[in-house]
Order: C-alpha cells, then sequence, then structure tokens
C-alpha cells in the first residue's frame, strides 16, 4: 500500500503512533491492518459496524448485537450481560488480525457483525465492493477530545496526561485512526453516495431519540421490527438495556477487563458520563472556540455539523 511514512509520533505520553496511509495509528496495529486489508473476505451479509475512538462504539455495538440477536436470547439472557460489547464483537485491526495473523472465521455464524476504526478508505476492498453494510457512529469532535483524555488517563502509565497535550494533539489532527476531518466526512460521503452501504449515526441523535435511532438501524441491518414489537414496546426495552446506567451496572462492565485484546483494559472504562456536550465542564471558552474553529473549517463542504 501506498503511502507508508513512519513519523514518530511527537507527543511524549502517547504511544508510538505511525503516520499509515493517511492516517495516525500505532506502531503494533500496522501488521493486523495490512493482514486484515489482504486477506478480509466478506460476505453480503456482513456488518461492520465503524466510528472513531470515543464516538460510541460501545453503545452501538451493544445495540447492533441487540438487534440482530432478538430473537435468538431474550435480553435476561443475552450474552452482554456475562460479557462486554467489545469481547463479543471485537475488532479487525485489533483482535482478529492481532499481530498481523490471518484471521479464521469460519466458525463463524452469519449475519457476522464486526468492528472497526480504520477510516473508510483503509477498509479491505471486499467489504467495499460486496453488499457488506457499514453501520457508522459520529460524535461532536469536541466530547471525543474530552472522553478521549478520561479513557486516556485511566492508564496507570497516563494517568498524568495533561488535558492540554490531547487537546494539541486532535487540533493538529494527530490522534488514534484520525484525523476525524478525514475519518467522519469519509463515512459520511459514502453514506451520502449510497445509503443502502453506509447508514450514518450520531451519538448526539441517539441521544435525543434512541427508539428512533434503533428502529433506523434495525431496518438498515436488515432486521426491522415487527409491528407487534413494536406495539410490545420491544424498541423501548432494547434501548434501556442497552443504556448506559443499565450496561455499567453490571458486574462485568464493573470489575475485569476485557478478554479479547492483548492489552489489559478495564471494562469499566468504556462507561463514563455518556452526555452530550460534556465538553463545556473540561475545556475553556477559548479552547473550544478555537476547537470549534478547526471542526467548521475542516468539515465545510461535507454537510457535517455538530
Ligand atoms: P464519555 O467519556 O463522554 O462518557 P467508545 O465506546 O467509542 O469508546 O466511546 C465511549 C463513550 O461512550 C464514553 O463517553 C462512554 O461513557 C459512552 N458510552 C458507553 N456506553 C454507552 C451507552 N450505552 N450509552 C451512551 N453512551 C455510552
Amino acid at each position: 500500500m501506498a503511502d507508508q511514512s513512519n513519523h514518530p509520533h511527537p507527543q511524549s505520553h502517547t504511544p508510538i503512533f505511525t503516520h499509515f496511509q493517511g492516517f495516525w495509528c500505532r506502531s503494533e496495529f500496522v501488521p493486523n491492518i495490512t493482514s486484515f486489508q489482504n486477506h478480509f473476505q466478506a460476505l453480503d451479509d456482513d456488518i461492520v459496524l465503524a466510528s472513531k475512538p470515543k464516538a460510541g462504539t460501545t453503545w452501538l455495538k451493544s445495540l447492533a448485537f441487540t438487534i440482530l440477536n432478538r430473537h435468538r436470547f431474550p435480553l435476561s439472557g443475552s450474552p452482554l450481560k456475562t460479557s462486554n460489547p467489545h469481547d463479543i464483537i471485537p475488532y479487525f485491526e485489533m483482535t482478529h488480525y492481532n499481530n498481523g495473523r490471518i484471521a479464521d472465521f469460519s466458525g463463524m455464524s452469519s449475519p457476522r457483525l464486526f468492528a472497526t476504526h480504520l477510516p473508510y478508505h483503509a477498509l479491505a476492498e471486499s467489504i467495499k465492493q460486496s453488499n457488506a453494510r457499514i453501520v457508522y457512529v459520529a460524535r461532536n469532535p469536541l466530547d471525543i477530545v474530552v472522553s478521549m483524555w478520561h479513557f486516556e488517563r485511566s492508564k496507570p502509565e497516563r494517568a498524568d496526561w495533561p488535558l492540554d497535550e490531547c487537546f494539541e494533539q486532535f487540533c493538529r489532527g494527530e490522534e488514534e485512526f484520525g484525523a476525524f476531518w478525514d475519518h467522519i466526512p469519509g463515512y459520511r460521503k459514502q453514506s451520502t453516495e449510497n445509503p443502502k452501504k453506509v447508514l450514518f449515526l450520531k451519538y448526539e441523535e441517539m441521544k435525543e431519540d434512541a427508539v428512533g435511532e434503533i428502529k433506523k438501524m434495525a431496518e438498515f441491518m436488515g432486521f426491522p421490527f415487527s409491528v407487534e414489537e413494536e406495539k410490545a414496546g420491544a424498541i423501548e426495552e432494547i434501548a434501556q438495556f442497552c443504556s448506559l446506567s443499565s450496561l455499567k451496572n453490571l458486574e462485568v462492565n464493573k470489575n475485569g477487563a476485557l478478554k479479547t485484546v492483548s492489552w489489559n483494559r478495564p471494562t469499566k472504562s468504556f462507561f463514563r458520563k455518556g452526555e452530550a456536550g460534556d465538553y463545556v465542564n473540561f475545556l475553556s471558552p477559548e479552547a473550544v472556540e478555537r476547537f470549534s474553529k478547526i471542526v467548521e473549517e475542516k468539515l465545510k463542504g461535507s454537510g457535517l455539523t455538530f
């Protein structure tokens, strides 16, 4: 693949980042991404959940899994009660193809659910060429900055990571799988050009109207709710089951660590406040103004606002 320039990430507190194929990622993921791109064979009924880190991926995974498996598991017996969403739907680039291995999906039943943080242009060609569908969740980049800062600071070795440093990094577009101004419009463009291929959701709209967005997701994924299900309140039940407070209070998400990734990530670090606009509690008005200008300028022409 073209454009592999190996710039060590300039920030002292950050892991070694590489600018690879036009986006920033941890150097250790490069062989995984290459293996995924070279070997993954999409099936027409695959569903890929895509997002920038901290955009609401955990929520998206739990919703997609529950929508798809609602006739298989009653909510009371959902695997989400005993496993973190990231262990149920792992990432291509962090788990399935970890250490550059070739993943074996022969034991997986269809429709298969996958997840990725990769930008659209870096997806395996077979995903783009097949009828596989992609559900993308976007979030106000200001909230992503703050959420990312909290997430990283929950790692003992980064407990003293200054918010300023995180903020400056995002201002320069030096963020994992970013810049956001490439990642978000990249998927947005695909959803505009081919709405059957990519469903573009916003975290803020999901907060505003979870039921409406879940319904939209189910239709897009090919598993629409029947009139009877709607009348019986099935969508509301799923919204409640996958809400932050409900997932956060499960034992599996209070204690323990992810099982399917090599790094020992506590499950609780994926659940914090879950609010839209929490950035005002952490960033100064000047910082907000400066970042908002970057967002506005970089997303100009994409039809996107936050
Ligand atoms: P905050 O840090 O703003 O609270 P990701 O899942 O992409 O890593 O994003 C994590 C963000 O999503 C965190 O945001 C987290 O609290 C929030 N989140 C996790 N589960 C959620 C849920 N079920 N509903 C709403 N937000 C959720």
